[in-house]
């Protein structure tokens, strides 16, 4: 593609919206394959649910959140080449990144189901492919954060940009989790507090640090709102509290100035969040409509609770903490990509995705500890299941509306075609 101004700002990444929103179906279908393996349905009970987990967790990170997130990056930064700023913005090398970032989750999607992170037998050899592509997977996510940065120099600091560039940060950060991890497997270090806090530093730090940032700083360019105190405040307080989120989740026992710093963080985090909320209702208010920015609200009181002692420690012995992962993942993170997701608009579909994350969110209940003993039957694991498909039948029926709403659009004669 050539760079010339017109070209960057028209830049539409609709080929790489819908691979993405497959890799969400396929993902999805994994989950309920997990919960039916659970349930002990026995043609899955072959599975090993570890594996589902991390084939599952991979692909929607990888393949589904992380790629759409690149590209509302990627858009404004065209926007703003057309209007002479983001002067080494590339169109080309945005898509290929944004591209391998897909094909990189795709690629582990297999070996993680088949082997999780062990290695994965291919005839008479056996490799580590499910730790070569997610190293592999970070080498391109750094690789945008360096494009992002380039393109990014010399604009000025409005809030999104602000968010924007914390969440490139946390990016590269949360990585460090991993790397933590990799290091520990080479040195046979088996203490739990280390080799499982350096994987929930992983996942949290991107989750909030990278993921909700990137929403954040997607809601305000929506909003066009305008920077103030409040905002600045609100993402100083996220980018002290979100590196040190994860000791809130830590279930062993740990120090207890390190409790308090958990805590602390997540004190940080709600009050971050809530005065970004506030912000967001000063600039055009909230509404119903808004269902990403509704389970913005929930995250944030879930964050403020969370930081008083005797709750935390209780939500995560209940095992809240999924329920949790997935209001901030589906209810924010994949409901506020959706609310932009570019192709014909199926307006009926979208609108019945909250509707089906609730559903979902509803039907975990069983796998807590609030769900009443006298009420389990040998069904329930199975409605568990069922709930768990009301996402990913909505993912399905956005595809297909919006891949029949574009062919009605492409068979119908352009007004040229009419008049000639
Ligand atoms: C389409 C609907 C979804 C379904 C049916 C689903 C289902 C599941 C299931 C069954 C698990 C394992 C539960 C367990 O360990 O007991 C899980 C874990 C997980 N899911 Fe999802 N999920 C969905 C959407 C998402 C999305 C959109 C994301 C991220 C963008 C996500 C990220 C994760 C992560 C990171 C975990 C691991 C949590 C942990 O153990 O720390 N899920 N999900």
């Amino acid at each position: 593609m050539k760079n010339t101004p017109h070209a960057e700002h028209s830049v539409q990444f609709s080929l790489e919206w819908t691979a993405a929103l497959a890799c969400f179906v396929v993902a999805g279908i994994t989950g309920t394959a997990f919960r039916l393996a659970a349930a002990g349905f026995e043609p899955l009970s072959g599975l090993n649910l570890g594996y589902v987990r991390n084939a599952h967790s991979h692909l929607m990170l990888f393949s589904w959140a992380t790629p759409p997130l690149m590209i509302l990056m990627a858009q404004r930064l065209a926007l703003k080449s057309t209007q002479g700023g983001a002067k080494n913005f590339r169109a080309r090398t945005f898509r290929r990144i944004i591209r391998a970032a897909i094909m990189i989750g795709v690629l582990t999607f297999v070996p993680f189901l088949i082997s999780g992170y062990t290695s994965t037998k291919i005839g008479p050899i056996s490799l580590p492919l499910t730790i070569i592509f997610s190293t592999l997977g970070m080498f391109v996510w750094y690789a945008f954060s360096l494009a992002y940065w380039r393109a990014r120099e010399g604009l000025a600091r409005d809030s999104v940009w602000r968010l924007w560039d914390w969440a490139n940060a946390f990016l590269c950060l949360s990585t460090l989790g991993a790397w933590a991890r990799g290091a520990f497997i080479g040195m046979k270090v088996t203490d739990a507090r280390l080799t499982h806090g350096s994987i929930q530093f992983f996942v949290i730090t991107f989750s909030f640090g990278w993921l909700t940032l990137g929403m954040l700083g997607e809601f305000h360019r929506r909003r066009n709102t305008q920077p103030g105190r409040a905002a600045d405040l609100g993402t100083a307080l996220l980018a002290a509290g979100i590196p040190l989120i994860f000791i809130s989740a830590q279930t062993a026992q740990i120090p207890s100035i390190l409790s308090a710093c958990g805590h602390l963080s997540a004190l940080a985090v709600g009050v971050g969040l809530s005065l970004h909320l506030y912000t967001l209702r000063e600039s055009g208010g909230i509404r119903w409509r808004n269902p990403s920015i509704i389970a913005l609200i929930f995250v944030a009181g879930a964050m403020l609770i969370s930081a008083v002692p005797p709750i935390l420690n209780w939500a995560n012995t209940t095992g809240l903490r999924l329920i949790f992962v997935h209001l901030l993942l589906l209810g924010v993170v994949t409901m506020g990509l959706l609310e932009v997701y570019p192709r014909a608009t199926p307006i009926k579909a979208r609108g019945l995705m909250p509707a089906a994350i609730l559903i979902l969110l509803a039907t975990m209940l069983p796998t807590t500890g609030l769900w009443p003993r006298a009420l389990y039957t040998p069904w329930t694991f199975y409605f568990v299941a069922l709930g768990s498909t009301a996402p990913w039948l909505g993912g399905t029926w956005i595809l297909m509306e919006s891949y029949r709403l574009s062919a009605i659009k492409e068979a119908r004669p352009s007004p040229e075609q009419t008049a000639r």
